[in-house]
């Protein structure tokens, strides 16, 4: 089975958050060596920094062609709120524009891959965020239309025949914070619990957002929960950079999902 590298939160075209990049592609080839088939790149959104500069997207598919050809074949990715504008406001036309640029086939979200025993299950947290109403603030919204499929997809036969499933979204599912929450949180609960309910085991969710970095693990009856922090360490704001409970954290983790002891994850420095 192979091993999760999580990433998260690169905001590429912000300060030289672009070279800290690609420091990260050079550091996780050096990292894997010539096993780099045995992992699986989950990267959670907020790719780039504002949509509207296209640049940004152009370097970041370069940085994941350049993985793919150290041999990381699978690199998964789900959009964030940077990656639909400028993260505070959305625009409906770069859902096509992010398509394009990491995807090849029309499938849209909830994004079924089965890798090996594994099936990966990516949701898209701006999928109802970008309407005149709503695409204000950095909120997040699945809707009801993808929590069905996710549920469904969930008790296909396929992944229900897979050794673990793992679910991966930008939006922090558990720590709500005003006009950063994920507005249906209980409703992807819900979700999960009754897949896990019915002897249908969820072994993990990946987030970012809240670039903190932090393990949630346990909650909702999921083995590991984890924020993937800014891989780059985007700052912040230099009038909240000091609050203590507002660091950034780069949390780059090697998850060895095959493994049941959480305490096998590894948190690796590769910048
Ligand atoms: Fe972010």
């Amino acid at each position: 089975m192979k091993k999760i590298i999580h990433l998260s939160d690169l905001h590429v075209g912000f300060e030289d958050m672009g070279k800290k990049f690609f420091d990260i592609v050079e550091s996780l080839k050096a990292f894997a060596g010539t096993n780099a088939r045995e992992y699986v790149i989950v990267i959670t959104g907020d790719l780039v920094d504002n949509a509207n500069y296209q640049d940004s997207y152009e370097v970041v598919k370069a940085g994941i062609e350049s993985l793919k050809l150290a041999g990381f074949e699978e690199v998964l990715v789900v959009p964030g709120n940077h990656d639909y504008g400028t993260g505070n406001k959305g625009n409906k036309k770069f859902v096509k524009i992010f398509r394009s640029h990491y995807f090849h086939d029309e499938e849209n979200y909830p994004r079924k891959n089965i890798i090996e025993d594994v099936a990966f299950i990516g949701l898209d947290s701006m999928a109802e965020e970008l309407h005149w109403y709503d695409k204000l603030w950095a909120e997040g919204e699945l809707g009801k239309n993808q929590l069905l499929k996710l549920r469904d997809i969930l008790e296909e036969e396929d992944v229900r025949a897979c050794k673990k499933r793992v679910v991966y979204l930008h939006h922090h599912p558990f720590d709500a914070r005003p006009v950063h929450q994920l507005k249906d949180s209980k409703k992807l609960k819900k979700v999960l619990i009754a897949t896990i309910a019915k002897g249908i085991s969820v072994d993990a969710i990946l987030y970012g957002h809240n670039h903190e970095g932090k393990a949630n693990n346990g909650k909702w009856g999921i083995k590991r929960c984890y924020d993937g922090g800014s891989s780059t360490m985007k700052p912040r704001p230099k009038a909240v950079s000091r609050v203590p409970w507002y660091q950034v954290h780069s949390s780059i983790r090697v998850i060895d999902i095959e493994n049941n002891d959480v305490s096998s994850d590894q948190e690796i420095r590769v910048a």
